[in-house]
Formats: C-alpha cells, structure tokens, sequence
C-alpha cells in the first residue's frame, strides 16, 4: 500500500493492481475511496465524538465527519493522501499508527475502515495499539471480511503497467473472527452490523 505507485495511483496516473503472493491481481480501488462507497453512512453514524482515521488515505471519511461536526484526524504514511485530505477540507497529519500520535490515550472513537485492520499483518498487535489510543469509554469501529473469511496474513505488492512496488504485509479479518481478536488486545464486541455487503463491528475495552 505504502509507496510510490499508491500515491501515482491517488494522483490518476493509471491503473494500479494489488498482486497477492499467489500470483492473483485484483484493481487498487483509489476511486471508492474516493468518492465514497454505499455503507459509509452507517459508520459515520456510529462515530461520536473526537474520532481518529486511522489509515484516512485521501479523507473521504475524515472529511464527511468534519462536515457533520464531529471533530476528526485522519493519519497515514502516505503524503500525497494526507495532502488530498487536507486540500478537502479535513484535518490529517502524516503519521505511522505505530509511531506518535496526539490525543494518544484520549479518542471517543478510533476507525479502522476498508480494510484497514489489515495495517501491519498482525491483527492483535494493531488493536493493542488501537487500546493505547483510545480514551476509557472510547470504542473501535472496524470494518471486516464477510462471516465465514478466516484470518489471514499475506504479502502483497502493488504494480502498475510500468512499475512493481515492494512487497509488505496485509491482515484480513472475518466478521466471525474478530471477537477472539478483540479479546487479546484487551478488548471486546460490544456490537456488530452489516449494510451494503460491508461488514463492521464497535469494540471497547473489555
Ligand atoms: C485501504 S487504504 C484506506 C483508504 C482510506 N480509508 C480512505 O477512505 O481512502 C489503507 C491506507 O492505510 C495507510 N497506511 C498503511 N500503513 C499505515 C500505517 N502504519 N499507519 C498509518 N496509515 C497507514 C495507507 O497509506 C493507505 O492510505
């Protein structure tokens, strides 16, 4: 995700595939995130209070929460995103999940959105992380594979026509998997919802 050919690709230079470790490609979906994607009403719904985007990419959630009222930083690696997000309108900052972040043990609510629990490969090391950033009463908002998906972990890389990224790490997260998750991390489901084929669930401290 992280790299050159994600930022050509959020720049419209052409199309970018994500190149799973089987060999299979699948198109990078820079215009849905975008644009927006039927189901992104639901979960901006669901957030209240100062809510931090984790992995906001160019800010189409950071910036509709502004829009609304809700107080929201969005945070990525990636600058080109955190340049598009600011030029909308939203509020975001270059940031590594990992590394430091304001408002750090103080969020109402912390977002994980399209497939975003994938940062890093390791889905309990990041919601640890996520435990660190949130307040006492904060909840985690995750979006999720469908029900049935196990976890898992790949390699993947992104490649254009004429470019071939480095490959890194990506989680996916069963809507049925995340609870023992949760659960190593400290927290805990405290409810779940689908809507528009898109699959989410609210986590606080257990
Ligand atoms: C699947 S895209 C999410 C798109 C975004 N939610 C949106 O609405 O456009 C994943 C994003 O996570 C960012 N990312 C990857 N690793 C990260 C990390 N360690 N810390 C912060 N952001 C990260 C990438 O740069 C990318 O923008």
């Amino acid at each position: 995700m992280i790299g050159g050919l994600y930022e050509r690709a959020l720049a419209g230079y052409g199309p970018v595939e994500i190149e799973h470790a089987n060999g299979d490609r699948s198109p990078l979906p820079v215009e849905l995130w975008q644009v927006g994607r039927p189901g992104d009403e639901t979960l901006l719904g669901h957030c209240s209070g100062p809510t931090l985007d984790i992995g906001s990419g160019p800010g189409r959630l950071t910036v509709a929460l502004a829009e609304r009222g809700v107080p929201a930083l969005g945070i990525d690696v990636t600058p080109h995103a955190v340049a598009m997000t600011c030029a909308a309108g939203g509020m975001a900052l270059e940031r590594d999940v990992f590394h430091r972040v304001p408002g750090t043990g103080r969020w109402a609510t912390v977002l994980l959105a399209d497939g975003n629990i994938g940062i890093g490969g390791h889905p309990v090391v990041l919601l640890r992380r996520v435990a660190d950033l949130l307040g006492a009463d904060g909840q985690a908002l995750v979006e999720l594979e469908p029900p049935g998906d196990t976890t898992r972990t790949e390699s993947v890389r992104l490649r254009s026509a004429r470019h071939i990224g480095e490959w890194f790490r990506w989680a996916y997260v069963g809507a049925d998997s995340i609870a023992g998750h949760a659960a190593e991390a400290g927290l805990a489901v405290i409810h779940s919802w689908t809507e528009a084929d898109r699959w989410f669930a609210a986590l606080a401290r257990a």
